[in-house]
Parts: structure tokens; sequence; C-alpha cells
């Protein structure tokens, strides 16, 4: 009785001590409530769990140091867990499956992410001189896969939407891409408000029409992070003016820019309720969710936030070129991946992904509304 009791009141000492640790704070499971019976993510590699690796077996994320927090190589562009990873666990799902493996058997829905992907189909990038990239599978394209996926489950017209009537969708993180290539294209910030903004939310908005057409009850779409903190796009698109930079390291302007994407798309998730006032739209914030690692990352025991724990050279741990890059031979990797956020020049960590959908997961469960 009375170790019982000793117990009890360790547990609550651990509990207190646990909600004053974090601002944010959520059991592991707290996805659960929603009963989801399986997830559908489309992005690029912030969520790819290894559809990119079957188009490209030599990529560098196909083999270790890539996945070494979880003893191997899957795909995932990390040293671990991808965020999504931690989204299906919190809901009681297995990680999700990538669309492309023939070997996958979808049994919690399925990844369509793909490393490299942007949110517009390559002629429109083309059109503004901006080259193919490593993949064709846009936004789009993942969702011609979707629809193909489906024809071999339900029937699309009928029990396909019973079914996803208790899925969860999640459109993106996507469009950093887009956006990251135009930039090192030398396209300017204003150009790229102006021109590239507009067509990459239409191609959201257009994913979540098309998701809800086919039955989707609850989408989740979320922002982009701080890339202008990205090891990648400090190295490639560094400035010579100190003020350039915020009290973190990371570039301020870039990092206004991705702040204004989020803006533009939370207006245009808010049109999109209005249009379908019975589905749940939510935005993921991943922007904040990163600043709040920035200002808590001592408390967290980050001690390296703009550069990379894989790579080599440079002031971010980072260098251009197939040969100085994470994967590479002879590339370092650090020894505490848990200590930085970014894993490689554009990746977060393995720990970084398990704080960033803590906090998500905690802002976006009760505007999911699973209870009701
Ligand atoms: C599928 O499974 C087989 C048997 O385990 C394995 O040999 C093969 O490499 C797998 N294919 C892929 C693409 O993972
Ligand atoms: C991607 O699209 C471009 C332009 O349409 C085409 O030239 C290229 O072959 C495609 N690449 C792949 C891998 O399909
Ligand atoms: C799907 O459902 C529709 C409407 O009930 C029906 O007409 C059609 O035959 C079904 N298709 C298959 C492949 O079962
Ligand atoms: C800083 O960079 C800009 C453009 O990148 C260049 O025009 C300017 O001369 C540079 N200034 C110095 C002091 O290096």
């Amino acid at each position: 009785m009375s170790a019982a009791r000793t117990v009890h009141s360790l547990l609550l000492v651990i509990n207190f001590v646990f909600l004053f640790s974090f601002s944010h704070s959520c059991e592991a499971q707290c996805l659960e409530a929603c009963g989801f019976n399986a997830i559908y993510q489309f992005g690029d590699s912030m969520s790819d769990t290894g559809n990119s690796i079957i188009e490209f077996p030599q990529a560098y994320h196909s083999r270790l140091p890539y996945g070494k927090t979880i003893g191997k190589a899957t795909g995932r562009s990390s040293d671990g867990l991808l965020i999504i990873d931690y989204i299906a666990q919190s809901a009681g799902l297995s990680w999700l499956e990538p669309y492309e493996n023939p070997n996958s058997t979808f049994k919690s829905g399925v990844e369509f992410g793909f490393a490299g992907a942007a949110a517009l189909p390559v002629q429109t990038l083309l059109k503004w001189n901006i080259p193919p990239r490593i993949t064709n599978n846009s936004l789009d394209i993942q969702l011609q896969w979707f629809d193909k996926h489906l024809h071999t489950t339900c029937n699309v017209t009928q029990d396909c939407q019973e079914k996803l009537k208790s899925s969860l969708f999640m459109v993106g993180e996507i469009g950093a891409n887009d956006y990251d290539a135009a930039f090192i294209q030398g396209k300017t910030i204003e150009e790229v408000k102006t021109v590239m903004v507009p067509a990459v939310l239409q191609a959201i908005k257009d994913a979540v029409t098309k998701v809800i057409s086919y039955g989707a009850t609850r989408v989740v779409v979320p922002g982009i992070f701080k890339v202008g903190c990205a090891p990648a796009l400090l190295t490639l698109l560094a400035s010579n003016t100190s003020t350039a930079y915020d009290t973190f390291g990371c570039l301020k302007n870039y990092n206004d820019f991705f702040a204004y994407h989020n803006d533009h798309l939370q207006l245009a998730l808010e049109e999109l309720r209005k249009e379908h006032p019975t589905v749940h739209i939510v935005y993921a914030d991943l922007y904040n969710a990163h600043q709040w690692i920035l200002d808590n990352h001592v408390k967290l025991g980050f001690t390296s936030i703009v550069e990379t724990c894989c790579g080599k050279g440079g002031k971010y741990n980072f260098a251009m070129g197939m040969t100085n890059m994470c994967g590479a031979a002879g590339i370092p990797v650090c020894s505490n991946s848990k200590g930085h956020v970014f894993w490689d020049e554009w990746h977060f960590s393995h720990e970084a992904n398990k704080y960033l959908s803590e906090w998500i997961i905690n802002d976006m469960l009760p505007k999911l509304q699973c209870s009701m």
C-alpha cells in the first residue's frame, strides 16, 4: 500500500516536472483519440519514408549514416525518424510505407512524399527558367498515385468515401523545394513572392480540394519551417552584411519570406474552410515549432542550431559538391547527433523532428476536433 503510494506520488512529481519543463505537453499516443484508420501523406524529403530510394537506389540517403540513430537506412532524410513517423506513432499506427516500394502493405496508409519533390510541375518551373529537379514527382503526380492506389483498394465512388472519412490527410510540407531552387537560381525574394507564391499556394489548394473530393474529412496542411536557418541556404545564399542575420545566425530576409508564404497559406486555408465547412482543415505551424526549438534550444539539449551534424567544410559544416556531402566517402558525422537541430544541409535530425512533432501534435490536436 505505502509502496504503491510512494510510486504514485513519485509519478505525480514526474508528471509535474514534465509539465513544467515543456510548454507543450501531450502523451505519446494522444492522436489515438482520433481513431484514424490510415494516414495519407503528400510532400517532399521532410516526409519521404522510402520512395525516392526506389527510383534512385544510389542516393546517399539510401545508406548509412542516414538512419544511424534507428540502426538502419530507410530512405528517410534524417539520422532517424521524420515528423510523419512521430505523428503515425501518436495516432497508434505503424510508420507509413512508401507508395513506390512493391513490398509495402499499406496497413496504416500511404506515404506519397518524394525527396526533392516540388509543389509545381516541372513544366511550370521550366517556364520560369528553373531547371528540372532530380525528380518530376511533384504534388500533382503524387495525387495521381493516390487515385491509382484507391482504385486498387476500394470503390472510389462508394466505399472509399466511407473509408477515408476516418483517415488523416497530410498535404505538405511542400513548396520549399520550389522556392529554394528559385533562390539558388538567382531569383530575388520579390520576384518569387509575385510569381511563385500564388502558384504554389494554388497547387496546395488544388491538392486539398482534391482529397476532399475523395472523402477526406481531416486535412492537415503544414507550413514551411525557417529555411533561412538551414545550413545549405546559409551557405549558398550567404550575405556579407552582419545585419542580414538574426541572433540565432539565420538569414532574416529568407525567414521573412517563408513566413510570408505561411501567412498566405493560412489565408488560402481559410477560404477552403468556407468552401468546405464540414471538413476540418488544420494548419500545422512548422515555422513556430522550429522557432520554439530555437528559443528553447539550450534547455532541449541542442548545442548546434545552424550547422550540420553530417557534413564537412565552411561555416555551417557543409560544402557544395557530391564528394563533400553527407553520405559521401569519408564525410564525418558528429558524435552527438542529439545536440544538432540539423542532421544534414537541409534536413532536421531525429531529435529535432521529435520536438517539432510534439509541438505540432499538441497544437493541432484540439483543432482536429476528434472527440466531436
Ligand atoms: C522486397 O522484399 C524482398 C524480400 O524480402 C527483398 O529482397 C527486396 O529487396 C525488397 N524490395 C525492396 C524494394 O525493398
Ligand atoms: C522530367 O520532365 C522533363 C521535362 O518534361 C523530362 O525531360 C524528363 O525526362 C523527366 N524526368 C524524369 C525522370 O521523368
Ligand atoms: C462502385 O459503386 C458503384 C455505385 O454503387 C457501382 O455502380 C459500381 O459497380 C461499383 N464498382 C465496383 C468496381 O465495384
Ligand atoms: C556584398 O555583396 C554584394 C552583393 O552580393 C556586393 O555587391 C557588395 O560589393 C559586397 N560588399 C562587400 C563589402 O563585400
